[in-house]
C-alpha cells in the first residue's frame, strides 16, 4: 500500500456541460465555460508547472511559473488565470517558456534555505518538485544580498510550525483560510520584497483568530507551514482511507502512516461530506488512540469498592455471561439491558441490539441518541415518514436563505460550518434563532440578516409564530400543499389563531414581533430556503413538537423535495444517525420498524432463530428508574460515559450503584466505570473495520489502519457474550454483519463493503429503487405518502426561573473539545479549552459582583458545581451557558430529570440556576478571632 496522491488540477472545476473545445499541445479537450487553461491541460494529462495555484482555491496568478503560449495572443499569459475560449490553441512547452520558468524559479531559490536533505518536507515539496520540472541546474545569484532567511519560526500552535524563512509568499495559505475555511485569520502584509504572511494583526498563530483547521498547512507548497508530527516522525509512506470519528459531518481522511504509526490525517478530496477540508479535531486530535491512559486488557471486580483485577478475555466474557444469566434467573428476563454507542460503527451497534433482543430475550436496548436526537426521529417520522434529514450537505450550495435554529455549526460541525459561510459569502441570507450570538451571527464577511435570540424553552412558540405569519400573510405554497400534503386545513385553523401571532408570543420568546415577521417573510419568500437545526431544538421538553413545527413550516412554504431546501438535523456524534438506523431504540428494529409489527419481527425471528418480544423495552431513563426500584439489575454500556453525559448525575449514579452488574466497554476508564464490575477495553476508530452514517445519511467506510490493540474487535466481544449466554452468534468479519443488515433492512438493501469500496459512499435509502443512494429525500412524494401537518401546541416547560434560581442555564460544545472530552482532553486540543467556563452577560455578572475569571458556584434544585466565569456580550441577560467536556466540572450534576414528552430526550437546554461567588472560607486567624468574640 502506498501514499494516495490525488491529482491537483490547478484551479477549481467549473459547473456546466463541457462545451468549449481547445487544443493543448496538439490534443483537443472539451471543458465547461470558465475553465482555466491550466485545468483544461490537466484534464488531458498535461501538467503545467505551478506554485501559487491549487485546485481548491480560486486562481491568483502571482508566481508566473505557469506561463503558456496561445495562438493570436501577445506575450505568455498565466494559464491559471486565463479561461479557455472556443478554438483556442495552446502550447505549454517551448524553449522560450522553459527559459522564463527557469528564471522565475531561480529567483525563488535564491531566497530559500537550501537544506532540502534535512527539510521535513523533503519529497513532499512543490518548490523542490518545480525546480526539477523546469530543469533548474544553477542559481546565478548568491545569498549575500537582502533575503528572508533569518525570519523566525512561529511554534505557538500545538500541531504545526510556521517557518517564515521558507515562505515564497504564494498566498495559498491566506486564500485557504478565507476561501476554504472562511476564518480570514491570515493576510499578506507589506508589498514587493517586504511581503510576508501575518496571522491576525501580526501576532502569533495562537493569538490570531486561527481555529487550527490546517487548511493553510495543507495548501502550503513548501515546508513553511508544516505539521509537527511530520517533523518528529518523518514523511509518511502509506495511506489508508477512513472516516473521522468525531462529529456527524463524517469527513473522509487519508490516514498517512509510517510503519504502523499515524503521522498525519489528511482530508480526502473525494470525500463527499468534506471535499478535502477538515477541522482541528479530525486533522490533528488523533493522539488519544495511542495515549498511555488506554486500558488494553479486560478487568473484573466483585464490588465497586474493590481494586480492578486484569483478566484474560475468556474469563471476562464468561463472567459477564454467567452473571447476566444469574440476574435473569433471580429477577426475570427483563432485568438486564444494553446501551449502544453513537461512536461505534453500524456493525458494532447492530450486534449490540441483536445481543439484547436475541440473547437477553428482551427489548431493553437504547442508545446515546436518546439524549440528543431522539426527537428528530419521532418528529420527522410523524410528518414526513422517515427519521432522518432530507438533504445532502451539498444542497446548501443552492439555498438562498438558511435558517439555523439551535445549532452552532462553526463549533460543532465545523466543516459544514465553513460550507455554510461560503454560501453566505456568495449571497445567501442567514437567519439565526439562538439565545446566544453564535459566531455565524457576525464574523468576517458574514452577517446574519436576523438574529432571533429566543428564550430557552420557547422554541415552539417561535416556530408557531413563524407559521402564523406564513398562513396569515398569504405566504403558503398552496399548490405544493394541495398536491403533496394532508391535514392542512385543520392545521391552518390552529395556526391562524391569534395566540400564535408574533405579537402575542413576543413576551414569551423575547423576540420583537416585527423582527420575527421580517425573518419569516425572508424565509417564506426565498426561492430556496433551508432549515438546519441542532440540539438547541431537540433537548427540550417539547423537542419533538419543535421538530414537527419546523417540518410544518417547510411544507407550508414548499421548501421540501429539491436542492437547496429541506429540514436537516446536524447530528452531534459521528454515528448518531447510524446508531438510530440500526435498531438501537427499544421500540424499533433496524430501519425504524416497530417491534410490534409481526411481519418485520418475523423476518428477524426466522434469521436469528429466536422468538422476539413484541413489546417495546426500557429506555435509558426507565432503566435507571427500574434499577432504583430494584427490578433492573444488569447493564452493558458501550462507548458512552453516562455518568458524565446524562442529566441529573446523582440519579444516574444512584441507579448504577443499585445494580448487581455494570459492564462498561470503552477506550478509557471513565466516570461510569467507577460504578462498573467489568471493564471491557474498546477499540479506537483507527482499529475499527466498518461504517459510520453521517448527518446526511451518508454511509462511509471506516477502515482499520492497525489491528485492535486490545486483541479483539468490539463486535467479536459482543458476539462472545451472546454465546456465553447460550445464544449462537458468530460472524467471520464485519462485512458479513453489513450483509445481514442489507438482507434485513430495506433502506440498506443495496449496501455492502464491496459497493462502498467501489463508489466511496452512499446515502440511504440505497436499494433496487435507488442503487446509487438518495441524496435528496421526498422529491416526488413523502416517504409516508403525503406530508402530514401536525398540531404543535406550545406548552411551557416546567423548568422556570424562580427567586432562588433566577437564571436559565443552557449547555453546548465548543470547537476544540468533543462530548465528554474523553478523546480530545487527551490531545493537544486542551491548549484551547483546558476547562469548562460559564459564559455570562456582563449585567448578570455585575449584579452578583462577579468578575471575569472568578470561580463561582453554579446551583440548581438538583445539585451544585463550581467553575470559572467568562463574561460574554454574546449571552443574553438572564441566560448562562457552559460546556460539559470536563468531568471535574460535571455540569450534569445540575441538569434535571425533565425531558421531551415523546422521547424522554433530556431537557439539557433549560435549567433554572443561580450563580454566586462562594462564601469566603474563614482563615485560621479570622476563625479564632470570631471564636474569641463568641
Ligand atoms: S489553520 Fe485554518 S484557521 Fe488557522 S490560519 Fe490556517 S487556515 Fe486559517
Ligand atoms: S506560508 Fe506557504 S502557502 Fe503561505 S505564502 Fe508562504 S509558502 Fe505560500
Ligand atoms: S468536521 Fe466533524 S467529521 Fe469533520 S474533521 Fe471535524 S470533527 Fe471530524
Ligand atoms: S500557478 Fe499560475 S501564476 Fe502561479
Amino acid at each position: 500500500m502506498s501514499l494516495i496522491k490525488e491529482q491537483d488540477y490547478g484551479t477549481p472545476a467549473r459547473p456546466g456541460e463541457a462545451t468549449v473545445s481547445v487544443e493543448i499541445d496538439g490534443t483537443t479537450v472539451l471543458v465547461p465555460e470558465g475553465t482555466s487553461v491550466m485545468r483544461a491541460a490537466a484534464e488531458c494529462g498535461i501538467d503545467i508547472p505551478k506554485l501559487c495555484a491549487t485546485d481548491n482555491l480560486e486562481p491568483f496568478g502571482s508566481c508566473r511559473l505557469c506561463l503558456v503560449d496561445i495562438d493570436g495572443r501577445r506575450g505568455s499569459p498565466a494559464s491559471c488565470t486565463t479561461p479557455v475560449a472556443e478554438g483556442m490553441k495552446v502550447r505549454t512547452q517551448t524553449p522560450e517558456l522553459a527559459e522564463l520558468r527557469r528564471g522565475v524559479m531561480e529567483l525563488y531559490i535564491s531566497d530559500h534555505p537550501l537544506d532540502c536533505l534535512t527539510c521535513p518536507a523533503n519529497g513532499d515539496c512543490e518548490l523542490q518538485d518545480m525546480a526539477g520540472v523546469v530543469g533548474l541546474r544553477q542559481v546565478r545569484y548568491g545569498f549575500d544580498g537582502e533575503n528572508h532567511l533569518d525570519l523566525p519560526t512561529d511554534s505557538t500552535n500545538p500541531y504545526f510550525d510556521f517557518d517564515a524563512s521558507k515562505c515564497i509568499a504564494c498566498s495559498r495559505c491566506v486564500r485557504a483560510c478565507g476561501e476554504v475555511q472562511g476564518t480570514f485569520a491570515l493576510t499578506i502584509e507589506g508589498r514587493g520584497f517586504e511581503s510576508k504572511v501575518a496571522a491576525g494583526a501580526g501576532g502569533t498563530f495562537m493569538e490570531s483568530d486561527c481555529v487550527s483547521c490546517g487548511a493553510c498547512v495543507q495548501a502550503c507548497p513548501t515546508s513553511t507551514l508544516q505539521e509537527r508530527s511530520v517533523v518528529e516522525l518523518g514523511m509518511p509512506a502509506r495511506s489508508v482511507l477512513t472516516t473521522c470519528a468525531y462529529c456527524g459531518v463524517g469527513c473522509s481522511f487519508k490516514a498517512e502512516l509510517r510503519g504502523d504509526e499515524v503521522v498525519r490525517m489528511v482530508p480526502y478530496k473525494d470525500g463527499k461530506a468534506n471535499e478535502g477540508h477538515s477541522c482541528v479535531k479530525g486533522r490533528f486530535a488523533f493522539g488519544y488512540a495511542s495515549h498511555p491512559d488506554r486500558q488494553l486488557k479486560p478487568m473484573v471486580r466483585e464490588r465497586i469498592t474493590d481494586p480492578w483485577r486484569e483478566v484474560e478475555w475468556e474469563e471476562a466474557i464468561g463472567h459477564v455471561g454467567s452473571r447476566m444469566l444469574d440476574i435473569q434467573a433471580r429477577h426475570g428476563a427483563g432485568a438486564i439491558g444494553g446501551i449502544s454507542s453513537s461512536r461505534c460503527t453500524n456493525e458494532e451497534v447492530y450486534v449490540v441490539q441483536k445481543m439484547v433482543r436475541a440473547a437477553f430475550g428482551n427489548n431493553n436496548v437504547d442508545t446515546c441518541a436518546r439524549v440528543c436526537h431522539s426527537p428528530t426521529g419521532y418528529g420527522l417520522k410523524q410528518t414526513y415518514g422517515t427519521s432522518a434529514g432530507t438533504q445532502d450537505f451539498k444542497s446548501v450550495d443552492e439555498a438562498d436563505v438558511i435558517l439555523i435554529i439551535g445549532a452552532n455549526p462553526t463549533d460543532a460541525h465545523p466543516v459544514f460550518g465553513s460550507r455554510i459561510k461560503r454560501r453566505l459569502r456568495q449571497g445567501a441570507k442567514l437567519i439565526v434563532a439562538d439565545p446566544r450570538k453564535i459566531d455565524l451571527v457576525r464574523s468576517p464577511h458574514v452577517q446574519a440578516e436576523h438574529h432571533l435570540p429566543v428564550r430557552p424553552g420557547t422554541n415552539v412558540a417561535l416556530i408557531n409564530a413563524m407559521s402564523h405569519v406564513v398562513v396569515t400573510e398569504g405566504l403558503v405554497d398552496r399548490e405544493f400543499v394541495a398536491e403533496r400534503c394532508e391535514d392542512f386545513a385543520e392545521w391552518e385553523r390552529f395556526i391562524s389563531a391569534p395566540e400564535h401571532s408574533p405579537e402575542a408570543v413576543e413576551s414569551i420568546t423575547g423576540i420583537p414581533a416585527a423582527e420575527l415577521r421580517a425573518a419569516t417573510r425572508l424565509y417564506a419568500g426565498a426561492r430556496n430556503a433551508t432549515i438546519m437545526y441542532g440540539l438547541g431544538v431537540t433537548e427540550h421538553s417539547q423537542g419533538s413538537t419543535m421538530v414537527m413545527g419546523m417540518a410544518n413550516l417547510a411544507m407550508a412554504t414548499g421548501n421540501i423535495g429539491r436542492n437547496g431546501v429541506g429540514v436537516n438535523p446536524l447530528r452531534g456524534q459521528n454515528n448518531v444517525q447510524g446508531s438510530c438506523d440500526m435498531g438501537s431504540f427499544p421500540h424499533e428494529l433496524p430501519g425504524y420498524r416497530h417491534i410490534s409489527d409481526d411481519v418485520v419481527r418475523g423476518t428477524f425471528e426466522t434469521l436469528w432463530g429466536r422468538v422476539l418480544h413484541p413489546e417495546p423495552g426500557l429506555r435509558i431513563p426507565n432503566m435507571f428508574d427500574a434499577a432504583i426500584d430494584g427490578t433492573f439489575m444488569g447493564l452493558f454500556v458501550q462507548g458512552e460515559d453516562i455518568v458524565q453525559s446524562d442529566p441529573n448525575t446523582k440519579h444516574v449514579t444512584a441507579a448504577l450503584s443499585a445494580m448487581d452488574l455494570v459492564v462498561v466497554q470503552d477506550l478509557f476508564l471513565n466516570e461510569t466505570s467507577k460504578y462498573a464490575h467489568v471493564f471491557l477495553p474498546g477499540t479506537s476508530f483507527l482499529e475499527k473495520n466498518g461504517t459510520f452514517t453521517n448527518a446526511e445519511r451518508r454511509i462511509n467506510r471506516v477502515r482499520p489502519v492497525m489491528a485492535p490493540r486490545t486483541g479483539k474487535h468490539e463486535w467479536e466481544i459482543v458476539c462472545e457474550i451472546a454465546q456465553a449466554m447460550g445464544y449462537p452468534m458468530k460472524y467471520d468479519d464485519s462485512a458479513q454483519i453489513m450483509d445481514e443488515i442489507a438482507m434485513t433492512t430495506p433502506t440498506f438493501a443495496g449496501v455492502s463493503f464491496t459497493k462502498l469500496d467501489q463508489v466511496g459512499s452512499v446515502q440511504w435509502p440505497c436499494n433496487d429503487a435507488a442503487p446509487e443512494g438518495t441524496p435528496i429525500m421526498h422529491i416526488d412524494g413523502f416517504v409516508r405518502g403525503r406530508g402530514r401537518f401536525m398540531l404543535t401546541d406550545y406548552v411551557p416547560t416546567q423548568e422556570r426561573g424562580t427567586r432562588k434560581f433566577p437564571l436559565i442555564l443552557t449547555t453546548g460544545r465548543i470547537l476544540s473539545q468533543y462530548n465528554v472530552g474523553a478523546q480530545t482532553r487527551r490531545t493537544g486540543n486542551t491548549a484551547w479549552h483546558p476547562e469548562d467556563l460559564l459564559e455570562m452577560h456582563p449585567h448578570d455578572a455585575e449584579v452578583r459582583g462577579i468578575r471575569d475569571g472568578d470561580t463561582v458556584a453554579l446551583a440548581s434544585r438538583v445539585g451544585e458545581t463550581s467553575l470559572r466565569v467568562k463574561i460574554a456580550e454574546r449571552m443574553p441577560v438572564g441566560v448562562v451557558y457552559t460546556t460539559f467536556h470536563h468531568p471535574v466540572t460535571g455540569v450534569n450534576v445540575v441538569t434535571t430529570e425533565n425531558s421531551d414528552w415523546a422521547t424522554n430526550c433530556p431537557e439539557y437546554k433549560v435549567t433554572a440556576v443561580q450563580v454566586s461567588l462562594p462564601h469566603p472560607t474563614p482563615t485560621p486567624a479570622s476563625a479564632s478571632a470570631s471564636a474569641s468574640v463568641t
